[in-house]
């Protein structure tokens, strides 16, 4: 059994925000859970907040068990008395206790008299973890006897949708500690990564602070308006939110806190003013009716209007380029591994690549040069390049142009269609479904665009196999809301047997098309992704057809195919309910063929692409049709033309050489003739 393995019971203490949203996470994951605060009153109230959040959750189908069962695995206890010592009740249930997840006020004393507590009322060998954003892990842990048993585990608000955790390590905690969150962290159904040392703001909050930072620089110095800044980070970068769309939204104080906090303990940052002018002038963004925006009702969000045609004043590299250098920091000094930073950012952040992706995509020696621009017009000492890009730079390693930069490109060539990426990398060619501002929502022109994209590739003979995936945090969420405005049943209906046309082209496709699922898969999305032969999905992808929620139906052989899939029961309730699903659960009802982690995704689909494309091409041709065209006709039209294709090939080129090289003990070469 494995450690983790032997932890039922797990105290969260403090019921904020975070420690509410940390139990309803470790109760949905099916431990017992108890949850601590400072009076009854705070206790029941997370209660309530608790039972909304997994209501909400059960009512939209993500959850399987019912709420009664869930909260019924979750008591409270009060841990301090009226005097502020800690209570009975409390060290009984410290001693009960398989594992601790502290999530109090961020002060460090409070902390360390708390640890202190646990550490000597626990049972023996019990992990102590802590949500600290901003705290030092080895400081919490010196409170302890047992600082290797100590750890951080950063979660991201709100815990129960962020798939996001940070395990960070204290200087003292011990390689099994760490292993033994990252198993619960998966349990938990998150996305663990692990910071190997416990510098300031961890991976996330570095990053933002850096990118924030920069952004505001920019628009202090008159670089660019607020509008254009967030214009280029929404529609040139890809990201869900502007900078200071996003400060607004999270709270101008909450930033100016984080990164004061962090900068005490040794992060190295010029704050831009502007940050600080707001927050004493209370202008602390959504939550006091303004902001950089403004919002007519105080709390209420309202997403305010930037304009794409602002998009190309701000080059989008001296946006990202200092994020990238404290990447590239974190990298040289063995904070994390590139994977883990690349992960951090996209799951805690939203970005629709990884740090390092983008520096590879924009070229090393362009982010240098931004880096350069950026120290020259604001000055500070962080904006020079770390020496890892520097090497980088005088070694060649540039990116994507030079083949290796952060990571290692095979020579591929890149054709771009309005909505599409095509890239070449033979004998597999990719098909990028790229709208990620509007989560790759397919438009007539989609539609267009991958039909003369299938048929371009089915004749390109140096095409064996095709990948489909989404650029960003979608596959696809659909087909276009905003093309059926006005439209008349019968323009509705031929937009539906268009887009059938295009589904039913790909399932009968001479090549084979796998999908590679990389985020929400919704309506046409998840039509698309159905009528390809292999699904791989990303473990954080989620899946609908939310059809019947805007009052209609699938339309692109959805009422067709997933019945063909998941059968009758499920099919019905995913099109009635219209609610999501997880990865997990699509691979439990064979919705997909494999999970994967979402860094692995990329990587499995090639794999197995590559496997693919060295089989011969009629035989694959052959296979996939003979398949398809058997489960639509009954068995012995299937089991005919089965035969047909059987005889067929045997006036082919490639079963010659397929048998010769059997013979010959040597791996064929086949040419698809
Ligand atoms: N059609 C058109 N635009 C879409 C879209 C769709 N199917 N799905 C998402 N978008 C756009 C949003 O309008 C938004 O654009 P904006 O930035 O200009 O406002 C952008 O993509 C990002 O989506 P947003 O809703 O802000 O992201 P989110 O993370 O809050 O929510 C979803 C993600 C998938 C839950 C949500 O976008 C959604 O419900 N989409 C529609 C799904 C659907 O009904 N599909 C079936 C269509 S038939």
């Amino acid at each position: 059994m494995s450690s983790a393995e032997k932890i039922n019971k797990i105290l969260v203490i403090g019921s904020g925000t975070m420690g509410h949203g940390i139990v309803e996470v470790a109760a949905i994951a099916g431990y017992k859970v108890y949850m601590a605060d400072i009076n009854d009153e705070i206790l029941k109230n997370a209660l309530e907040k608790i039972k909304w959040s997994i209501t909400k959750l059960y009512n939209k189908g993500s959850l399987r068990e019912s709420v009664d069962s869930l909260m019924s695995r979750i008591s409270t206890v009060v841990n301090v008395d009226s005097e502020g010592n800690f209570t009975e009740e409390f060290k009984n249930v410290v001693k009960e206790a398989d594992m601790f997840i502290e999530a109090i006020p961020e002060r460090l004393d409070i902390k360390q008299n708390l640890f202190r507590f646990i550490d000597e009322n626990r049972k023996k060998d019990t992990i102590m973890a802590t949500n600290t954003s901003s705290l030092p892990i080895t400081e919490i842990a010196s409170a302890t006897s047992s600082p290797e048993l100590v750890v951080g585990m950063h979660f991201f608000n709100p815990p129960p949708l962020m798939p996001l955790v940070e395990i960070i390590k204290g200087d003292k905690t011990s390689d099994a500690t760490v292993s033994t969150v990252y198993e619960i962290a998966k349990k938990f159904g998150k996305q663990p990564v692990v910071v190997k040392k416990d510098v300031p703001g961890f991976i996330v909050n570095r990053v933002l602070a850096r990118f924030l930072n920069t952004a505001c620089w920019l628009a202090y110095k008159g670089k660019g308006s607020v509008l254009e800044i967030d214009s280029s980070i929404r529609y040139n970068l890809g990201f869900p939110m502007g900078a200071f769309e996003l400060a607004d939204y999270s709270g101008i104080d909450v930033f100016y806190y984080v990164n004061k906090a962090i900068t005490e303990r040794g992060f190295k940052m010029v704050h831009c003013p502007l940050f600080e002018e707001k927050f004493k002038s209370k202008e602390l963004g959504m939550k006091s009716g303004k902001g950089f925006y403004e919002y007519p009702k105080p709390g209420a969000y309202v997403r305010p209007q930037i304009p794409k045609d602002l998009a190309n004043k701000i080059d989008p590299v001296l946006l990202i380029a200092p994020a990238v250098n404290e990447g590239a920091w974190l990298l040289e000094n063995e904070v994390a591994s590139k994977e883990d930073i690349d992960k951090a950012v996209m799951l805690g952040l939203g970005w629709p690549k990884g740090l390092f992706e983008f520096a590879d995509s924009y070229g090393i020696d362009n982010v240098n040069k931004a880096l350069r621009s950026l120290k020259e017009m604001i000055g500070s000492e962080e904006y020079n390049p770390v020496k890892l890009l520097v090497d980088m730079e005088s070694q060649g390693l540039l990116g994507r142009k030079s083949s290796k930069g952060f990571y290692e490109y095979k020579k591929v060539e890149e054709v771009s269609k309005k909505t599409l990426i095509i890239r070449y990398e033979k004998p597999i060619a990719w098909i990028v479904l790229n709208r990620p501002n509007k989560l790759n929502a397919i438009s007539p022109e989609t539609i267009k665009e991958l039909y003369e994209t299938l048929d371009e590739l089915e004749l390109n003979e140096d095409v064996r196999v095709i990948i489909l995936t989404g650029s960003g945090r979608a596959f696809s969420a659909g087909a276009d809301v905003t093309a059926f405005a006005g439209i008349t049943p019968m323009q509705a209906a031929i937009f539906s047997k268009k887009f059938q046309e295009l589904t039913l082209k790909m399932q009968y496709y001479a090549k084979p098309i796998i999908v590679a699922i990389n985020g929400y898969t919704l309506g046409g999305g998840l039509e698309i992704s159905m009528s390809g032969d292999i699904r791989i999905a990303s473990e954080t992808a989620l899946f609908g057809q939310p059809e019947i929620n805007l009052g209609f139906i699938p339309g692109a052989g959805g009422t067709q195919r997933l019945p063909r899939l998941v059968g009758r029961g499920q099919s019905k309730t995913i099109i009635f309910t219209g609610d999501n699903i997880t990865a997990r659960e699509a691979l439990g009802m064979k919705l997909v063929d494999r999970v994967v982690p979402p860094e692995r995704l990329e990587q499995e689909a090639r794999e197995l692409a590559l496997k693919i494309a060295s089989k011969p091409p009629l035989a694959l041709m052959a296979a996939k049709l003979s398949i398809e065209q058997g489960l639509e006709s009954n068995i012995w039209a299937g089991l005919n033309l089965e035969a047909s294709l059987f005889g067929l090939l045997f006036s082919t080129e490639d079963v010659i050489e397929g048998v010769t090289a059997f013979l010959e003990k040597r791996k064929p070469s086949f040419k698809g003739k």
